[in-house]
């Protein structure tokens, strides 16, 4: 009687190991694996450093600002780095090869983004930023005064989204929190 029980304890200790080995497995690959499997990982064709002094220096719109039409320029064009860029200033390789691979050639850099959004999303950043309390940038964005180097971009295989791609979720929230419009043709047009 005594030897029938232990085996019984025995055999329902190794199934909680069982299920336990299975579920670390699982969330390994959940967690760790799967996630590397989804996301390639793409680096910008230019290390372009924000906190490189020089760059610092300068106002977010000296390079990131509004056209005259209240539409947003984003990501500058070679036009905004030239009256610095004409010719190689320094050691810095990656300022070579900017210089000479693209200033000098005048082929646009192909910048990789990371807050994109698919077609039928329509986002205004004067919907954000010109209003009576502007948003800072880092309430959507990356903080770019932390970092001596952008990040990889990281796109996932299956859907295309960026991973840093702003889930509707996210918009909607802040939208309902903030009394701001929340109809589906605010954002999809
Ligand atoms: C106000 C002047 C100024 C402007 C405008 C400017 N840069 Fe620079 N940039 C510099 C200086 C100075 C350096 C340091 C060069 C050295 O001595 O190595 C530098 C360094 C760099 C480097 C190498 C260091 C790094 O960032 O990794 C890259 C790449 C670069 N710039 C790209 C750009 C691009 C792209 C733009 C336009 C979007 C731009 N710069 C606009 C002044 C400027
Ligand atoms: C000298 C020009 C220059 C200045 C000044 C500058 N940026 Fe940029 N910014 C760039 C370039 C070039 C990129 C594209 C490479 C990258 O994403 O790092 C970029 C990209 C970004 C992005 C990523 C957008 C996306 O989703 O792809 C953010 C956010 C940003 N900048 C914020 C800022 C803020 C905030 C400031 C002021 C503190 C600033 N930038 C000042 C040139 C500049
Ligand atoms: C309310 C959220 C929000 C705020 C605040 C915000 N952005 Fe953005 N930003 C976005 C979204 C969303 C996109 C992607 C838009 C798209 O793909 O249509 C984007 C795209 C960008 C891009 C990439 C340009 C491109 O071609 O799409 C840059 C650069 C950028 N933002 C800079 C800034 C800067 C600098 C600030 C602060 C002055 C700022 N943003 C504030 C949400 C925001
Ligand atoms: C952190 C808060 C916040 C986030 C995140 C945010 N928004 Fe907004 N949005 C606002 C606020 C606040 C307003 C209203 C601004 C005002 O009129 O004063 C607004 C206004 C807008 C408008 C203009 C609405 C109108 O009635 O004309 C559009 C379009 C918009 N947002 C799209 C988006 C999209 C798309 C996203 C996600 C990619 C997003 N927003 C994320 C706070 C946010
Ligand atoms: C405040 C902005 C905002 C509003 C309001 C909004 N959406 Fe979206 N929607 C987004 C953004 C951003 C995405 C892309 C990111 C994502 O898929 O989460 C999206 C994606 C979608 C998608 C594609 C989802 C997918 O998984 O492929 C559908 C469908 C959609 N929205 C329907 C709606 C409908 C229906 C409404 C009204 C009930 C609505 N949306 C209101 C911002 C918004």
């Amino acid at each position: 009687m005594e030897k029938k029980s232990s085996n019984k304890g025995q055999s329902a200790g190794s199934g909680f190991l069982f299920f336990f080995a299975g579920f670390a497995i699982a969330l390994i690959f959940g967690w760790v694996i799967f996630p590397k499997i989804l996301y390639s990982v793409n680096e910008q064709p230019i290390k372009f450093s924000h906190v490189l002094e020089d760059h610092a220096e300068l106002e977010c719109e000296n390079c990131h600002f509004f056209r005259e039409d209240g539409s947003y320029a984003g990501i500058p064009k070679l036009e905004t780095c030239i009256e610095c860029h004409e010719e190689v200033q320094g050691e810095n390789p990656e300022e070579k090869k900017f210089v000479e691979e693209y200033v000098q050639k005048n082929r646009e850099i192909p910048w990789l983004r990371y807050q994109w959004q698919p077609d039928n999303v329509y986002f205004s950043h004067a919907a954000h930023l010109k209003v009576e309390e502007p948003l800072p940038c880092t309430t959507c964005h990356r903080d770019v005064k932390k970092e001596k180097t952008p990040p990889p971009v990281r796109i996932n295989r299956l859907t295309g989204y960026h991973y840093s791609t702003m889930k509707m979720q996210v918009c909607e929230d802040c939208h309902a929190k903030r009394g701001a419009n929340n109809a589906c043709n605010v954002c999809h047009k």
